[in-house]
């Protein structure tokens, strides 16, 4: 083959590289094929060298003319290449702003929460201060001070997790109360949320934690119809302003009278359903004036002060107003439970 002939060839070939290379890879590929030390123009002039002076003058020009194709036929791919690149990037990376976004999940408050949340609401637009207690509780404030002493009846029905003879986990919110009144600072209107504990097993009514509500008032000249016109007032706040109440006389040991308050059922108004099981009332807390023994344990006079007390069950109203009829449910955690709070 004479170097015309050669000369043709490579330009075709060079045109045939270029234009199907699709990345710069193949692109220095080819321009080393053609362009590099021992590439194919090399060999050319290789060749050139056995041509005569007058061949050289006409070879050397045509030579120049296809090297110089090649030249630009590597440059122009080379930018057709990056050209191809970026624009399949820009695809990749292009964002459909009319797309639905990903969507946050937030999580929200525990039924339980809300509710203790609301009640704390009611009570601290009346005035009551929230004062929390240990959990880890002295038998001395549990029991003792509550005019429960030992060998009670009432410490049968609150059997709990002795820590020592002497330290317990408390069975009730109620011994917040004696730790305030013991300090002596008087009037007193607060309310003491938090866990209690309980040796039962756990069924649909029961568990071995739970939380309470305790409220406390001590100041002169407080009476049960100060306490019937607070409770009412929190029972209709809390289950709608036609809500009526009813005090059914009980016994606590901590409070002389003691009562039961129930709220007229807020499902059938009170005519009897199957959601309070016919009786038209159903039970939201204990409650009572503070016994004058408990005054004295706790070394307020008698004689000049007096007060109410009450006990919430927090569970309890977070089952009634959100209609569950198995407090396990609360405990169990499972999203697609709560998700519909
Ligand atoms: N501590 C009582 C319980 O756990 C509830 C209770 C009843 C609290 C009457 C009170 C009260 O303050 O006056 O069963």
């Amino acid at each position: 083959m004479n170097i015309e002939e050669k000369l043709k060839e490579l330009h075709n070939k060079a045109k045939e590289l270029f234009d199907n290379a699709i990345d710069q890879k193949q692109v220095e590929e080819a321009r080393l094929y053609f362009l590099g030390k021992k590439g194919e123009f090399a060999k050319v002039m290789e060749e050139l060298r056995n041509a005569t002076p007058d061949e050289k003058k006409v070879l050397g020009k045509s030579i120049n003319e296809v090297k110089q194709f090649v030249e630009a036929k590597v440059l122009e791919t080379r930018e057709r290449v990056n050209k191809k690149i970026n624009e399949l990037r820009l695809l990749q990376e292009k964002i459909d702003v009319s797309l639905p976004a990903t969507k946050i999940e937030y999580g929200h408050l525990h039924p339980c929460t809300k509710i203790y949340l609301e009640l704390e609401d009611i009570f601290k637009r009346l005035g009551y201060t929230v004062i929390e207690g240990p959990e880890i509780e002295y038998d001395e404030y549990n029991f003792e001070k509550l005019n429960i002493e030992k060998g009670h009846p009432a410490r049968d029905e609150q059997d709990t997790f002795y820590i020592t003879d002497k330290i317990l986990l408390r069975t009730q919110t109620s011994p917040v109360q004696a730790r305030v009144m013991e300090q002596g600072k008087l009037p007193i209107c607060m309310i003491s949320p938090g866990k209690v504990y309980r040796s039962d097993s756990v069924d649909a009514t029961h568990s071995p934690t739970f939380n309470q509500i305790e409220g406390l008032i001590v100041d002169k000249d407080i009476t049960f119809a100060d306490l019937k016109g607070t409770l009412t007032l929190f029972a209709q706040e809390l289950f709608g302003a036609d809500i009526k109440t009813r005090f059914r006389p009980h016994h606590f040991p901590f409070t002389e009278p003691s009562a039961e308050m129930d709220v007229s059922c807020f499902k059938c108004g009170g005519k009897g359903c199957s959601f309070c099981k016919g009786e038209g009332w159903i039970e939201i807390l204990g409650c009572g004036i503070v016994n004058p023994r408990v005054f004295d344990l706790c070394k307020i006079d008698k004689n000049i002060y007096s007060g109410f007390a009450f006990g919430i069950g927090m569970e309890r109203i977070a089952l009634l107003k959100y209609e569950i009829d198995d407090m396990r449910l609360l405990y169990e955690n499972d999203v697609r439970f709560l998700n519909q709070f």
